[in-house]
């Protein structure tokens, strides 16, 4: 692709994580599970939830959205596309980039979701940077947002304890200089593997039925153990797909940012990818698993910390059922 004098630079961020929290002295009460297990095992130690609150995936991605166009200092007319990470939609159809278009008042852009589950982010931010490095867009709004516990099992202690509620986002804007913004991108899949991290019933396949609605097929369905054998050395050659397309060497990284999805996998990657504890951002032990929101909660964090500046170059990683997986590499 490439309009080597066009970029796509990242414009702004924002992110909204839900006020209630689940610690894991709650999960000691409803499964048969520990605070040293889900600790040791997985890294997390809270999560934010929806809860009682009713809050929907549109109103957090609009919560979000509001942030990344004043960090961007644009009004939402000026977009031109949003584009929506999230494999937990307000509705099957319409897209829940439709609702938060008419909230933000967005008139005149188009609108979609992107199912690509924990990639979700990366998967929307590539498709962004496509139309406008195509010429196809100017300004386009990049969300990810997951309300994971509306299709959690918790009785299922192999699950339960993973999973978060949270929104990110941020604004890609075409600007005409090289080298800033998103400098390259990868994406994969590999559909052999459609059935170690799924949610079975309720679309085409498995109708919704009086008969089986109270199935456990209804809830997200992970092989844990199985999916975790691949990640770390999916994750690893994307990774280091982008930082050769993008003709950089890894000391130049001042940031990474995985998918926050088990402290193992994100150890034994950053290991692998010889990333030093001080670049990488870890931020699993406060929201748990937010699936596609991830990624832009963690940038947002690491900019209130300072660990995010203006000419940083930022490696993110990310992975998810399908199985999918993608990176990105971004010049802030
Ligand atoms: O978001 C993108 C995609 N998802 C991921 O990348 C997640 C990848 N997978 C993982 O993070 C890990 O596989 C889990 C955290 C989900 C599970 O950890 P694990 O070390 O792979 O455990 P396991 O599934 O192999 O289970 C080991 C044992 C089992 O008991 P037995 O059969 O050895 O007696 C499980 O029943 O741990 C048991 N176990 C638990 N024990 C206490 C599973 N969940 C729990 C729990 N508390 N919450």
């Amino acid at each position: 692709m490439n309009n080597k004098l066009v970029s796509a630079k990242m414009a702004g961020i924002g992110a909204y994580v839900p006020e209630t929290i689940l610690t894991n002295a709650y999960f000691e009460k409803i499964v048969d599970t520990s605070d040293e297990w889900i600790v040791t095992r997985t890294g997390i130690k809270t999560r934010h939830v929806v809860g009682n609150s009713g809050e929907v995936t549109s109103e957090m991605s609009i919560k979000a959205s509001r942030q990344a166009l004043a960090d961007a200092d644009m009004s939402a007319e000026e977009l031109d596309m949003i584009i929506i990470g999230t494999v937990t939609p307000d509705m099957k159809t319409p897209s829940t980039a439709c609702f938060v278009q008419k909230a933000l008042g967005a008139k005149n852009a188009a609108v979609m979701d992107v199912n690509a589950a924990c990639v979700g982010y990366i998967y929307a931010l590539t498709t962004a940077r496509a139309y406008i490095l195509a010429g196809m867009a100017r300004k386009v709004l990049v969300v990810g947002c997951e309300t994971l516990t509306s299709i959690t099992n918790y009785k299922d202690r192999g699950t339960c304890i993973l999973f978060g509620d949270g929104a990110g986002a941020s604004v890609l804007q075409r600007v005409d200089e090289p080298g800033v913004g998103v400098l390259a991108t990868h994406l994969a899949a590999n559909g052999d593997f459609t059935d170690l991290l799924c949610v079975r019933l309720g679309g085409s396949r498995n109708p919704l039925t009086p008969e089986n609605i109270n199935d456990d097929g209804r809830y997200l369905y992970m092989n844990g153990s199985e999916v975790f054998k691949h990640a770390v050395r999916f994750m690893q050659n994307a990774a280091e797909k982008v930082i050769a397309d993008a003709g950089v060497k890894p000391e130049d990284i001042s940031l990474f940012i995985p998918h926050q999805a088990n402290i193992r996998i994100i150890d034994s990657l950053a290991k692998r990818l010889s990333i030093p504890e001080e670049k990488l951002f870890v931020n699993i032990q406060n929201y748990g698993n937010t699936s596609s929101a991830s990624i832009p909660i963690a940038m947002v964090e690491a900019k209130q910390q300072g660990r995010l500046k203006a000419g940083d170059l930022v490696l993110l990683v990310s992975f998810g059922g399908g199985l999918v997986w993608g990176a990105a590499l971004v010049r802030f």
